[in-house]
């Protein structure tokens, strides 16, 4: 059984256990993002009993569109309907916030990220060239 909810202080092993597994690039986020985002509640995790298999990351940019920053489901529980999970609690929170919109994007070699976007609703409004590559934007209209 998958639930949803905002991270706490007693969930930090289970998001660093999958940070680690994402983490191969120098530029990958430090321990203090992570602080921070459960502090401030802006990090959902998906748990499979007690243990944590998924997280979404976000911050509201310009003060006014919530950008999602990160969205990780562990390989093991992947293709089971995860990060469609908490993507739509993230949506449900955002409106219950008032926001129309809210914003996401991708490496552009990833074809699995590219192909959830989509799959989810949102449509690609350009893309910027980042030190690691191409990074495609999307947006998905929550009304
Ligand atoms: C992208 C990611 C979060 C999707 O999580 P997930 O729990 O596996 O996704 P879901 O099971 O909810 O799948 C929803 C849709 O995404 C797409 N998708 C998910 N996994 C896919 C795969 N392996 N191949 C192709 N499409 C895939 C499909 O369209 C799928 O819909 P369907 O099952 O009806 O075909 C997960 O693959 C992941 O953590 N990837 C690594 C990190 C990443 O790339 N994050 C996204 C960019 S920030």
């Amino acid at each position: 059984m998958i639930s949803v909810r905002f991270a706490a202080n007693e969930d930090r092993l289970g998001i660093d256990k999958i940070t680690k597994e994402f983490s191969d690039h120098e530029y990958s986020h430090k321990p203090k993002y992570f602080t921070d985002a459960i502090e401030t509640n802006n990090i959902l995790i998906a748990l499979h009993d007690k243990t944590v298999v998924g997280y979404l990351s976000f911050h509201v940019i310009w003060g006014n569109t919530p950008f999602i920053e990160l969205l990780r489901v562990v390989a093991s529980h992947q293709k089971q309907g995860i990060g469609a999970l908490l993507l739509s609690e993230f949506e449900k929170n955002m409106r219950s916030e008032d926001y129309d919109e809210i914003v996401s994007s991708s490496e552009k070699i990833n074809e699995i990220g590219n192909s959830f976007h989509k799959k989810q609703g949102f449509h690609s409004i350009g893309e910027l060239d980042m030190v690691y590559g191409k990074e495609i934007f999307y947006l998905k209209s929550l009304s």
